[in-house]
């Protein structure tokens, strides 16, 4: 069975990229059958910030670790599993001070886990999250994906950095952007999004 993880980090209720996402995640769905959407609204349930415990415990193997040192990555080992089994990513943020939004880089923080998501090996870290095909929706005031502002945008690099590192690379952004530069180039910047959702959905 086939499962399309979909995380959304906008916590406003007037959010641009959200229901880009939501629609993309929903499109895939359809076209493929018996799949399932696994959903994880990072704003309206935000996870918990990686701590003193959190850090500490995962260094550890799980039967090493104290009764709060489990309870403490509790969050974390189901996030890992929704990662490791689904086949799709979709994940919506706005540019938020040339970065992604902080509730999304949390669940970063919480998956990003030695000996399950990568691997330390005598050639370098190894990621283990392969055979993933990742969409980021991204909305944004300004224009970054070409031209003068695109070396701003931190959260595209960022991403691929981080999600490369855990063995995706197959990543393909949906910009949602120039959104600040008047209604006309608004309107002009959702219908791009909205047609590349179609095609994406179309080829699915
Ligand atoms: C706190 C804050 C910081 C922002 N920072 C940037 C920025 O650095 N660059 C930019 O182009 N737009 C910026 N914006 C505009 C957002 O990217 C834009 O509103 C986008 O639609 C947010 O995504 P959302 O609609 O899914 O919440 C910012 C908006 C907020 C509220």
């Amino acid at each position: 069975m086939s499962s399309i993880l979909l995380l959304t980090s906008s916590p406003r209720a007037e959010s641009l990229s959200t229901p880009i996402a939501v629609d993309l995640a929903e499109k895939l769905k359809s076209q493929n059958p018996g799949s399932v959407v696994v959903r994880r609204d990072l704003a309206a349930n935000p996870l918990p910030h990686i701590d003193d415990l959190f850090t500490g415990a995962i260094r550890k193997p799980a039967e090493a670790r104290t009764a709060e040192e489990a309870a403490a990555v509790e969050t974390s080992d189901e996030l890992v599993n929704e990662l490791l089994a689904a086949d799709t990513i979709v994940i919506s943020t706005g540019l938020i001070n040339f970065n992604i939004y902080s509730s999304l880089k949390t669940w970063i923080d919480n998956v990003a886990r030695a000996g399950l998501t990568f691997k330390y090996t005598e050639s370098g870290p190894v990621g283990l999250a392969t055979g993933k095909k990742v969409y980021v929706v991204l909305a944004s005031g300004g224009v970054y994906s070409q031209g003068p502002a695109a070396a701003l945008n931190h959260a595209v690099p960022y991403l691929k950095s981080v999600l490369g590192f855990l063995g995706i690379s197959d990543i393909e952004t949906i910009y949602v952007e120039g959104l600040a530069f008047g209604p006309e180039a608004a309107e002009k910047a959702i219908d791009a999004a909205k047609s590349r959702v179609q095609e994406i959905a179309l080829a699915a």
